[in-house]
């Protein structure tokens, strides 16, 4: 069994990620930046943006999965400034320091969650998160990148942003969201194979038009909105990050996910 630090166990997909890999019989510890009283996960502070802390987090590691993100749009939603900056001193800054400290402390399988299409996506948090995956794939450290394609809550807040307008015009271009549990089992099974390196791709079960997407989410909600179906061309919908991913896919659908939601909404994993 590994010993690993998990860096971003306090989001979304970290929450799932940790039971995911402690129920596997792995030896887990977290890097947070705020101490975790009462948690039943070792847990070490520090913070990827200065390096502090990385050194006595890693001790006695040979995994790391890194899962931590400074996504403003995902924390708060997207507004106009996401289209022309978003800060890398997490994404590339940290990733360097973690990388550094890795290298140093011995780790033997570096685990880099990433994000489906980078390379395609115009978004400026795209192009820091390309640029802290290729300092990954370019390190001297045994790695592995599991991307997986954008999380159901994000698409639950992406849309949450719309409910006021009566009419939704949405993209036809197609998608596949996932669950953040199907995440974690994939990167709880990467832990203890013997392969490194760019893995499949993981995507949601359901590949459908991103306004099929919005209209499950409205009937859901029992909302009388119109869905205005738009066309989009493939490399439009590629820059602003709707794409499908097929290697592998996960269980949970979309529809399953909004009855959760319904019957017990997940506390937010990150204060906005
Ligand atoms: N969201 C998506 O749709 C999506 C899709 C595909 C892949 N991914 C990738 O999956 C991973 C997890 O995403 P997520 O949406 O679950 O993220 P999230 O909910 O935004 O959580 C981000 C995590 O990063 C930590 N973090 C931020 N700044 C830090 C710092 N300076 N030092 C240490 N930790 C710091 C946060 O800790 P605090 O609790 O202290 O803030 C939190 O645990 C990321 O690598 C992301 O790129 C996301």
């Amino acid at each position: 069994m590994a010993k690993i630090l998990v860096t971003g166990g306090t989001g979304h997909l970290g929450r799932d990620l940790v039971p995911a890999l402690m129920g596997s019989g792995h030896d887990v510890r977290l890097l947070v930046r705020k101490p975790q009283p009462g948690r039943s996960v070792e847990w070490a502070l520090g913070d990827l943006a200065t390096g502090a802390g990385l050194e006595d987090a890693l001790r006695g590691a040979d995994t790391v999965i890194h899962a931590a993100t400074l996504s403003p749009i995902a924390r708060r939603g997207m507004r106009i400034v996401d289209f022309f900056s978003s800060p890398s001193d997490v994404d590339i800054e940290g990733t360097r320091h973690l990388l550094a400290a890795s290298r140093r402390a011995g780790i033997s399988h570096f685990i880099f969650v990433s994000i489906v299409g980078l390379e395609f996506s115009t978004l400026p948090y795209s192009r820091v998160k390309l640029a802290g995956e290729r300092l990954v794939r370019d390190s001297q450290l045994s790695w592995s990148v599991i991307r997986a394609t954008p999380f159901f809550y994000l698409l639950e807040q992406m849309l949450g942003g719309l409910r006021w307008l009566p009419v939704w015009p949405l993209p036809t271009a197609p998608a596949n969201p996932i669950d953040t549990r199907d995440v974690a089992s994939y990167l709880a099974e990467a832990v203890s194979d013997d392969r490194r390196g760019m893995r499949p791709e993981i995507g949601g079960p359901e590949i459908l038009p991103f306004s099929g997407f919005a209209r499950q989410y409205r009937d859901a909600l029992g909302l009388r909105r119109l869905i205005l179906p738009l066309p989009v061309s493939r490399r439009m919908s590629l820059a602003i990050g709707l794409i499908e991913a097929s290697d592998r896919l996960g269980e949970r659908t979309w529809k399953a996910w909004l009855a959760e939601q319904s019957k017990q909404p997940r506390p937010a994993a990150v204060p906005s």
